[in-house]
């Protein structure tokens, strides 16, 4: 039996890493394969835009250049992390383990669309990837968000106040329309509540 593809999506500090290990722990805990798998991933293209995030590589000033030159970088590495034959999520999938993402082609288009035309251009870009089997999307308010950032050491590129305010303006319009299978959930309830949310979730419109 085929695995699942399982996708959370949030801003920067709303908790998708660590609702991700825990329905990780549950899919283990039930005798269930499961990995964790992000994005940007762990391969040669995701290395790569971690050491931009990290501001390690410098690619442009130019911010308009810069979003579309991540935007191809993004969808180069979506492209490897779900085919590639060495641990590409459907190599994964077919063999039966549980898939669990942080971050697909929907952080695309929170993230790196500033105008209607960058919204086109991520959208043709990404438009081959197929859906998830469920997205689970994690919604903080910004204030909460930018609170537990500030207890991070190291800051990324869009880790600042108006960048977030535009990602989660991104992602109410993203899922007003999405169509798939999608779980909405108000990230500041503790950390265990919104576990068994998704447990709840998951055993009710999932057969597996
Ligand atoms: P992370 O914080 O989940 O590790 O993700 C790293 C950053 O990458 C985060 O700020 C969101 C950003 N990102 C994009 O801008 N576009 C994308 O397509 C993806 C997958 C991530």
């Amino acid at each position: 039996m085929k695995g699942l593809f399982i996708v959370f999506e949030g801003i920067d500090g709303s908790g998708t890493s660590t609702q991700a290990s825990l329905l990780e722990n549950y899919f283990l805990n039930n005798y269930k394969k499961a990995i964790l798998s992000p994005e940007p991933s762990s391969g040669p293209i995701g290395n790569l835009i971690r050491q931009i995030l990290k501001k390690r590589v410098i690619l442009t000033e130019d911010s308009q250049k810069f979003d579309e030159q991540m935007a191809y970088l993004f969808a180069a590495d979506r492209h490897d992390h779900l085919y590639n034959d060495v641990d590409g999520v459907f190599k994964l999938i077919n063999e039966g383990c549980q898939v669990i993402c942080t971050r697909y082609y929907f952080s695309s288009l929170a993230y790196n669309c500033q105008t209607k035309e960058d919204w086109n251009f991520i959208k043709s870009l990404n438009q081959r990837f197929p859906n998830p089997d469920l997205v689970i999307y994690i919604n903080l308010p910004v204030e909460s968000s930018l609170q537990r950032l500030s207890d991070r050491p190291q800051k990324e590129i869009y880790e600042t106040k108006n960048k977030l305010i535009k990602v989660a303006r991104n992602y109410r319009d993203i899922f007003a329309e999405y169509t798939g299978l999608l779980l909405q959930i108000d990230g500041t309830e503790s950390k265990d509540i919104i576990h068994k949310k998704i447990i709840e979730f998951i055993q009710k419109k999932i057969i597996f």
